[in-house]
């Protein structure tokens, strides 16, 4: 930059005194281990006025850090860290090699006039710097019951400190704590804390570093461990003598993620024949008095083993209202809409078809290739439909008429839940970690979720292998 537009530019912070300007920087601000110039100009249009002495003097005026005379040549008192560039009659500009935080202050730029006299400018110098910032999920963090700590931020020797700060729906507590570096920098570490829950694990937070008004969000993401949390699927309250095929889906969270899936009869006797497991689930082939009893399914992570009870109750006869009702008319919905996707799959199926003979005519007749493979969209909508063939099973027509025939028992089906006796069965199965976790009592399997969810709901048994 040329030395007038500088001027121009800088104006107001320059120094003004008199025909002698001594022009310095009001403020600079230094990076710790980086270098640094302190520029004075004099500027004096008065040829009978002669610069005898240039003195930088930090923090008062018994604080001489450099002379420079035209007849004396230069004195520094601390050549390590101060250097005075090409000094002259003009100009003596103070370098500091190598910033530290003791640097920080006012230097003063003293010229000594003859025979005018003395006149003096200061610039102060703020030395900073650009902390190294962390953030990290405990990923130790348990739902024990415990207030612990679920994240830690951390920004290193940085000057002035950072301002650390948290973003999360979470309710926790922030402790903070900062170290005073030797070399003038600070180092500042900020943990939330908080009771994790299941609900924690995978849950968003957001670490804000505030250094020098820059903001550095930093995103993480927590990660609680819990044991499993298990539910069963699959009981509709309408399992029947010689009903076909029906089975029980056990599923189930947890971190880490679970590692084995059992069933079992409630009283440990051996399944029925008409019963089969395969992984998760438990497969009925034809419903008889034998499945009229209470089945456990048993999942087991690191930190331990769950089990839901599920009690079956054969009927007689098909069940007329509730679940029956239901599963009809779900079935409908079903139906309609795997019929809706045939049909649209088709349509797509036959566009496509014409629009590929067309592509091959003008194939034929124009040379370059205008064919294109079909777009991905069609290719969804197939397997989409195909997806939603596995839900049938559970509902197969046959149920809607049956359930149509006989509307006179009408009872509100019991809904299957963990009862005070399954739930007492779980306290003394998993006496040890209930005791450690005595939080996970909230989160038995819901017990009053709606028949239509639980029916809707199905999984694939990939999942878990
Ligand atoms: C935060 O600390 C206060 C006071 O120590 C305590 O009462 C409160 O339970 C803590 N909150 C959480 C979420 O840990
Ligand atoms: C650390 O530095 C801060 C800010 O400069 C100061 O307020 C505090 O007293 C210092 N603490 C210690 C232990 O030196
Ligand atoms: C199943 O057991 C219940 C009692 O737990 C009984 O009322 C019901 O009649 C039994 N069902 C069959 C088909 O035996």
């Amino acid at each position: 930059m040329q030395g007038p537009l500088f001027l121009l530019l800088l104006g107001p912070l320059y120094t003004v005194i008199q025909a002698q300007e001594i022009s310095v920087n009001d403020m600079k601000t230094g990076i710790i281990g980086q270098e640094i110039d302190l520029p004075c100009t004099i500027s004096s249009n008065d040829p009978n006025v002669h610069v005898s002495q240039i003195m930088w003097e930090k923090d008062g005026d018994h604080k001489r850090i450099a002379v420079y005379s035209p007849q004396h040549g230069t004195h520094i008192d601390d050549p390590n860290t101060y250097q005075l560039i090409k000094p002259s009659q003009s100009s003596a500009t103070l370098r500091i090699s190598s910033v530290s935080a003791n640097n920080e202050g006012e230097y003063s730029c003293e010229v000594t006039l003859f025979p005018s006299g003395n006149r003096k400018a200061t610039t102060r110098l703020a030395v900073i710097a650009v902390p190294e910032n962390s953030a990290e999920a405990n990923t130790e963090a348990t739902a024990n019951g415990e207030a612990q700590t679920v994240a830690t931020c951390r920004s290193s020797s940085g000057r002035p400190p950072s301002l650390i700060t948290w973003q999360t729906s979470l309710p926790g507590n922030v402790t903070t704590i900062m170290t005073n570096n030797t070399d003038g920098t600070y180092t500042v570490v900020s943990r939330y804390v908080l009771t994790p829950t299941s609900q924690a694990d995978g849950m968003p937070i957001t670490c804000n570093i505030n250094h020098e008004s820059t903001m550095i969000p930093i995103p993480l993401k927590l990660s609680v461990k819990y044991p499993p949390e298990v539910t069963v699927e699959g009981f509709d309250d309408n399992w029947h003598l010689k009903r076909n095929g029906v089975f029980l889906t056990c599923s189930a969270k947890g971190n880490p993620p679970p590692t084995s899936y059992k069933w079992k009869t409630f009283d440990d006797s051996p399944f029925p024949s008409t019963v089969r497991v395969k992984e998760n689930i438990l497969y009925v082939d034809e419903v008889d008095e034998r499945v009229n009893r209470s089945f456990l399914c048993e999942v087991t992570n690191a930190l331990g083993s769950r089990a839901y009870r599920q009690d079956v109750i054969v009927r007689e006869k098909p069940n007329p209202s509730g679940a029956g009702a239901t599963g009809g008319i779900i079935g409908g919905i079903i139906a309609a809409i795997v019929g809706i996707a045939v049909v649209a799959t088709v349509i797509l199926i036959c566009r496509q078809q014409k629009k590929n003979q067309t592509a091959k005519d003008d194939e034929e007749f124009e040379g370059p290739p205008a064919y294109k493979p079909p777009p991905p969209s069609l290719k969804l909508q197939i397997e989409k439909s195909a997806e939603e063939v596995p839900l049938k099973p559970l509902h197969p027509p046959s149920e809607t008429t049956d359930s149509q025939d006989m509307e006179l028992n009408g009872k509100t089906p019991p809904k299957y839940q963990m009862t005070p006796e399954s739930r007492r069965y779980s306290d003394f199965q998993n006496d040890y970690l209930e005791q450690e976790n005595p939080i996970y009592n909230e989160f038995q399997p819901p017990e009053n979720a709606s028949p239509r969810d639980e029916q809707g709901f199905v999984m694939s048994p990939a999942v878990y292998v």
